[in-house]
C-alpha cells in the first residue's frame, strides 16, 4: 500500500495540509495568550487515533505552554457512517478542573464524537471548552456542534491519509486522498 495506489486519488496535497495547520497555530496562540491571562493552562486533547500526526504537527508550530492529553472515542455505525452511539475507551490524565480543554479532531463529519466529547468536559469544570478540526464536512452533521476553529471545510467524500484510515490503512499517508471504487 503507498500513495501511489491506483484506488488513490490527490485531495490535499501536505503543503496545503501544512499551510492550513501553521494558520490554525496562530490562531490558536493569539486565542489562548488572551483566554489564559487570568489563569489556567491549556489542554490539547487528542482525539485517538485520527488526530496525532495533526496533533504532533499543530502543537510544534505553537510556542506558548501547552499540554497534550489523549482520548479515544469510537461510535459504532455501519460503513463509513457513524452512529450516535459514542463509547470512550481512553479518558485524559490531566486534571481538567480550572484549565483549558481544546479538544482536536482531524475532520468533524456526523458531529456525535464532538458532542459528546463537549458535553463530557463542560460537565467538568473546565475553565473553557473548544473545539479545533483540521476538516470539516457541514453537509453530513447530524449533531448541531460548534467547531470553533475549521482548518478547510471539505465536501461530502471519503478522506484517507494524513491520520484518515479506511479500515485502519492510509494514516501514515502525508497527503489526503479520496478513496475511489
Ligand atoms: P463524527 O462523529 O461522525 O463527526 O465522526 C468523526 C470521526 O469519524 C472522525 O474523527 C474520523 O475519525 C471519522 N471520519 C469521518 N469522516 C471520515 C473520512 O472521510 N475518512 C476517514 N475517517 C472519517
Ligand atoms: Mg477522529
Amino acid at each position: 500500500m503507498s500513495a501511489n495506489s491506483s484506488n488513490l486519488k490527490l485531495f490535499l496535497s501536505a503543503e496545503k495540509i501544512q499551510a492550513a495547520v501553521a494558520d490554525l497555530a496562530t490562531r490558536i496562540e493569539a486565542d489562548y495568550a488572551k483566554l489564559t491571562e487570568s489563569g489556567g493552562d491549556l489542554i490539547i486533547v487528542v482525539t485517538l487515533k485520527g488526530a496525532l500526526f495533526f496533533a504532533a504537527d499543530l502543537m510544534r508550530k505553537i510556542e506558548r505552554p501547552v499540554l497534550i492529553d489523549f482520548v479515544r472515542v469510537s461510535s459504532y455505525g455501519s460503513g463509513t457512517k457513524s452512529s450516535g452511539n459514542v463509547v470512550m475507551t481512553k479518558d485524559v490524565e490531566n486534571p481538567v478542573r480550572g484549565n483549558h480543554i481544546l479538544i482536536l479532531d482531524e475532520i468533524v463529519d456526523s458531529g456525535h464524537t464532538i458532542k459528546f466529547l463537549l458535553e463530557k468536559f463542560s460537565q467538568s469544570e473546565a475553565a473553557s471548552v473548544k473545539v479545533c478540526s483540521l476538516l470539516n464536512k457541514p453537509s453530513r452533521r447530524e449533531a448541531q456542534v460548534h467547531v470553533d476553529y475549521v482548518g478547510l471545510d471539505v465536501e461530502d467524500k471519503f478522506l484517507v491519509g494524513y491520520g484518515l484510515d479506511f479500515n485502519e490503512k492510509y494514516r501514515n499517508l502525508k497527503a489526503i486522498y479520496t478513496l475511489e471504487g
